[in-house]
């Protein structure tokens, strides 16, 4: 729910524990904002009377309201929440290897028993779809209801997975009933074989106000790196893990972005609860959409429970290793260290949601770190992009080991935390000071402020960039390694834009 207050908007997250946070932190940035921001005046009745207001809204959630189900009802569902026989919420992944295999999964009503997917080679002429071949899908039903917040729906996923593909070669494909019921074509482009430069877009948490917030923020981010040759989420891509209407909302705000941009997406915490509304002393599961949705490779030694949440992408020449923060933190270690073992990438980049090093008030993630941070220093791993602190920081650690050298820009590891949709946390007050034993140095934060980042990928640099949903730059740095593997960062501060804090930017 979001309700509309003198111009400033307000959130009501349905999760009771945020919003008893949030209710009181922000009216407590209003004050604040009403000190140094002459735009905001409050008189003393006004703040009363949306303090009031706030009362209401935990009480509100207290009272288990799920306001968002409001739009739900069977009488009138939001145009996205509903199968039809026509696919919908067509998503790339990969579950082999991006040079030679695609994997395409998308969503009907029970009608469509059967899906198939087309693919060719994309030519100019439109003929090319007459050279098409066919690839049966796998289909299965899920069924909504067994989540407390969903209709009573069952719908049909369907997952191709297009093999023995040419690399570097632009194909277009469709998916469908295999008769009548056709998407359009799309169209996407293999990885090349080895090592060469690409790009790709990274974003935090989107998870609230999916539909109203985030929907400008990930079609900046394409609008600005169009040819990305994968997106990452970093977890919390919803707010309630099983309540279908805020995938729904995620696929709505995206588009065809995934059409033909391949997803690699981790579940964070809100891709897990309990299927009950009622969560105390319920098990959590992981979302019921998630396996449908996201086709990742699985491993013979995979534990079932990890199973299409943690995996590896080795992607021209980077490799690029998913993990679960949330379940076997310890059971992947061995598997993240044979990961980090064994393989000629230029580059590691991991993605995980819960942060090594935590970037918002009164959090800290002391056993992630305790289990994970030895390795990933052990190994000298480049970029970790992470979310779950709804702020923005990025920094590193000083450089390995033994590996040090005179140049004073060397680094480690450099470890961003961002968030990419409308709920805001404080940073922490004491920023990375707690990590610094630990090796940690924050260079820039940012609260309050939706991001996204691009990131270019050649053999020697790593070109970073955070943007603005305006497309307005606010972070950047080049990450270089040399022959010997030491690595050096340049960052130029970006002066024209001080950093941001609920200080100097709108209520929230
Ligand atoms: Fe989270
Ligand atoms: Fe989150």
């Amino acid at each position: 729910m979001i309700l509309y207050l003198d111009n400033t908007e307000y959130i009501l997250f349905r999760s009771q524990t945020a919003l008893k946070g949030y209710a009181s932190q922000n009216f407590l940035q209003m004050s604040q904002n009403k000190r140094v921001n002459p735009k905001v005046h409050l008189s003393a009745s006004t703040l009363l009377s949306r303090l009031w207001i706030s009362a209401a809204l935990v009480a509100a959630a207290s009272a288990g309201s799920a306001l968002a189900q409001d739009s739900t009802s069977e009488e009138t569902p939001r145009r996205w929440a509903k199968p039809t026989p026509d696919p919908d919420r067509i998503m790339l992944t990969w579950s082999g290897d991006p040079a030679t295999s695609q994997s395409v999964t998308w969503r009907t009503d029970t009608s469509i028993a059967n899906g198939f997917a087309e693919i060719a080679l994309a030519a100019a002429a439109p003929g090319f779809s007459k050279t098409a071949e066919s690839v049966q899908a796998k289909t299965q039903s899920l069924c909504l209801d067994q989540a407390y917040s969903n209709p009573d729906w069952t719908v049909h996923f369907h997952t191709a997975t297009f093999e023995n593909l040419s690399p570097d070669t632009l194909y277009a494909y469709r998916v469908g009933d295999g008769k009548e019921r056709w998407s359009e074509w799309f169209q996407f482009r293999t990885a090349k074989n080895g090592p060469a430069p690409f790009s790709f877009i990274y974003v935090g948490d989107a998870q609230n106000g999916i539909h109203s917030h985030w929907s400008r923020l990930i079609r900046s981010a394409y609008t600005k790196q169009p040819d990305a040759s994968f997106i990452i989420h970093a977890g919390d891509l919803v707010n309630n893990a099983h309540t279908d209407l805020e995938w729904g909302e995620w696929f709505e705000a995206l588009g065809w972005i995934h059409g033909m941009i391949p997803a690699i997406a981790v579940p964070g915490n809100h891709e897990y609860r309990a299927y009950t509304q009622e969560r105390k002393g319920q098990p959590s599961h992981l979302s019921i959409q998630w396996r449908p949705q996201f086709e990742y490779e699985v491993e013979e030694s995979t534990p079932a429970d990890l199973e299409e949440t943690c995996y590896v992408i080795d992607y021209q020449g980077t490799r690029i290793i998913a993990l679960n923060t949330l379940d076997g933190v310890q059971e992947q270690k061995a598997w993240l260290e044979s990961k980090l073992t064994g393989h000629d990438a230029q580059w590691v980049i991991l993605t995980f949601h819960f942060p090594i090093f935590n970037s918002a008030n009164n959090r800290d993630n002391t056993p992630r770190r305790e289990a994970w941070k030895p390795l990933l220093d052990k190994y000298d791993v480049d970029l970790v992009l992470q979310g779950h602190d709804h702020t923005y920081a990025r920094g590193h650690t000083s450089a390995l080991t033994g590996r040090e050298t005179d140049n004073p820009n060397q680094v480690g590891s450099v470890y961003v935390n961002s968030v990419s949709g409308a709920k805001m946390y404080q940073v922490k007050t004491d920023r990375w000071n707690a990590y610094a034993e630990a090796g940690a140095k924050v260079v820039r934060m940012a609260e309050n402020t939706q991001l996204f980042q691009t990131i270019k990928v050649s053999q020697r640099t790593i070109e970073y960039s955070a943007y603005l949903p305006s497309g307005e730059l606010y972070d950047a740095f080049v990450l270089e390694k040399d022959a010997d593997g030491v690595k050096t960062l340049s960052d130029d501060p970006i002066t024209a834009t001080p950093e941001r804090s609920f200080e100097n930017t709108l209520p929230y």
